[in-house]
């Protein structure tokens, strides 16, 4: 026996599933998904057939044509859920599975109509990654196996079905229902099974993009994407042909938990990043980033997560600078640096979770999820890049795209290629001291751009006495003034806050990050005339990334924490489950 993920039952010296055929039928009274699953092996085999399954009630297991087989659900695993144990006879080609999908599938958000922009229809996402596609399908959920995938998703007449695949067609069906087909010929890790379900409209953005979302927000949506083939242009120049077809979006409704999650062929994204002025489309240039760095080659664990997210916001940066320039993509690591830090500080009593290269037995993933390994792991591919000098270093990400392409590998395998091709390279920039150490190696690059720098010097300046002009205020970019804002001390006065308002309309930003930044910071300073705003934004939106810093700021005063504690009892309802944990955990960790 041998299991190489420990966020898995599967067991390496079993048969490997190659496809799936999924029947989905989409229940909102019920609030269940109606499943049956074929996986085929592509050849035969017997024997033992261990599977993932979290909350799923099992109903049928049979060898298509030949009849029921043995099957047992073992005992429920926290992290893991429950193992599925199959006995496979002699010959089989293919197993056949009916289920349906328990009432709290951490998979699955199931929203009423009134959590939606529309108000009129229900609404239903998936949010697979990390290990929550086995709430959905019984299958192996690990990255180590990859599976193509065809689908049938019958819904409620009117209503839309998405996936991360291609439309192959949809029909109306008897009694009000509608079926979407769908076909995703490529291998994928079961992390990257998405579905999507409402009223949605879409607009074409090029002849190989589309956004999709609500009809009331979908012109909003193409206005703020409309960049989105320029930046698969960049990115192909880059590293190569788009490798998955189409690439779509989708906006979701605000409880989606993340900024963006990067489904092949369909992208989903929180509808904060409809700021009004595309200054927040380099979350798209992330999930761009990720059809060649996660999707193409992938990690083979979440031990190994740094290697699809490193890359990718290294990737990103690369694309925005094409963009951009030098100084938008000097902000971007400006950015991630006050990310990193902060995610640093959160596990300073768990040093183990700030290595690159993670040892998870026993961990749920979801709580070692920080920045580290984003922006840790951007710094040492740049510090990789930088050491190389960048010419060299593209060809050598595109012959690491080449050798391992559709496949999904380890921190270990990806230093035995950057060894052999670019030798010397990890001694002279301490790799080691990255991926097996804590914190950020005192020899991590820097990133300057004088505009960043007087960006620096200014909020360093804010104690003191120092105040941006009003000049410089008005030709400030909303990247330059998010960064100002995370430079600003923790700890401002009521009257720093007044004066920030005054000067920079904050309570009225469009922009999520720096609405965010400015709440938090309102927030810590017990800050009375933003707590209306601050309502208003935890119980809009569930984007994880807002929900922990703002709700850990209202921890640091009386009132504020009791204002946090109303909030969440009324929020909470329309949270997402990952939300609802996150923020449970930070109001437990206030004082008492
Ligand atoms: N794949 C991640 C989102 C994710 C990570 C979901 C771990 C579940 C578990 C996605 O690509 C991502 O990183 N999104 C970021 C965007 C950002 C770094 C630009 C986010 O959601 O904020
Ligand atoms: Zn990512």
């Amino acid at each position: 026996m041998h299991r190489p993920d420990p966020h898995s039952y599967y067991d390496a010296a079993q048969p490997k599933a190659r496809r799936l055929r999924l029947k989905l039928g989409v229940d909102f009274t019920t609030k269940r998904l109606d499943g049956e699953v074929v996986l085929e092996f592509g050849s035969a085999c017997s024997g033992t057939l261990d599977l993932d399954t979290k909350g799923l009630d099992i109903h049928t297991v049979q060898v298509p044509g030949r009849g029921p087989i043995p099957w047992e659900l073992g005992e429920t695993d926290a992290i893991l859920g429950q193992r599925l144990r199959l006995t496979v006879p002699e010959g089989t080609q293919e197993v056949a599975i009916t289920y349906g999908t328990g009432a709290e599938a951490m998979a699955l958000q199931w929203l009423d109509p009134e959590q939606t922009e529309g108000k009129v229809a229900p609404y239903l996402f998936s949010q697979c990654q990390q290990i929550h596609a086995r709430t959905m399908v019984p299958c192996q959920d690990t990255p180590v196996v990859r599976i193509a995938y065809q689908a049938e998703v019958t819904v409620p007449e009117g209503l839309t079905a998405v996936m991360s695949a291609g439309p192959t067609g949809d029909e109306a069906l008897a009694h009000g229902r509608h079926l979407f087909r769908f076909s995703m010929p490529q291998p994928i890790p079961s992390y990257l099974l998405a579905l999507a379900v409402g009223r949605l409209e879409s607009r074409d953005l090029s002849p190989r993009a589309r956004v999709w979302a609500e009809p009331e927000t979908v012109a909003a949506a193409a206005w703020e994407f409309a960049g989105v083939e320029d930046m698969i242009l960049k990115a192909e120049g880059l590293f190569g042909p788009y490798p998955w077809d189409r690439y779509d979006m989708l906006v979701l409704p605000p409880s989606f938990p993340y900024g963006g999650m990067e489904n092949p062929r369909m992208t989903f994204l929180t509808p904060t990043l409809l700021a009004g002025d595309r200054s927040l489309v380099d979350v798209v240039a992330h999930e761009l980033a990720h059809s060649w760095t996660g999707n193409l080659v992938t990690n083979a664990s979440m031990e190994h997560f740094w290697l699809n997210e490193g890359f990718t916001v290294w990737a990103e940066r690369r694309i925005l600078r094409i963009l951009h320039g030098d100084d938008a993509a000097a902000l971007g690591w400006a950015m991630g640096q006050k990310a990193l830090e902060d995610s640093l500080a959160r596990f300073k009593d768990e040093p183990q979770l700030t290595l690159l290269r993670m040892h998870l037995e026993g961990v749920d993933p979801d709580d070692a999820f920080s920045s580290i390994p984003y922006e840790k792991g951007a710094r040492l591919v740049a510090a990789l890049e930088r050491e190389v000098g960048e010419d060299r270093f593209l060809r050598f990400i595109r012959d690491y795209m080449d050798a391992f392409r559709f496949t999904s590998i380890t921190t270990e395998q990806w230093c035995a290629f950057v060894a052999a091709k670019l030798p010397g390279a990890l001694e002279a920039v301490d790799a080691r001291a990255y991926l097996d150490q804590p914190g950020l190696p005192a020899t991590a690059p820097e990133f300057h751009s004088v505009q960043l720098d007087a960006i620096t010097l200014l909020a360093d300046s804010w104690v003191g006495g120092g105040r941006p002009s009003a000049h410089q205020i008005a030709g400030w970019k909303p990247s330059e003034l998010q960064v100002f804002l995370q430079k600003l001390p923790r700890q401002l006065t009521q009257a720093d806050c007044a004066w920030l308002d005054e000067h920079f309309q904050l309570m009225g930003r469009g922009n999520y990050e720096i609405l965010v930044e400015w709440l938090t910071l309102a927030a810590s300073a017990d800050y009375e005339p933003a707590f209306p705003r601050i309502r208003e934004v935890l119980l809009r939106v569930g984007r994880m990334k807002y929900l922990r810093p703002l709700y850990g700021a209202l921890g640091q005063h009386t009132r504020t924490r009791a204002l946090a504690r109303e909030i969440f009892a009324t929020a909470s309802p329309g949270y997402h489950g990952l939300s609802r944990r996150v923020v449970q955990s930070v109001l437990e960790a206030y004082p008492v």
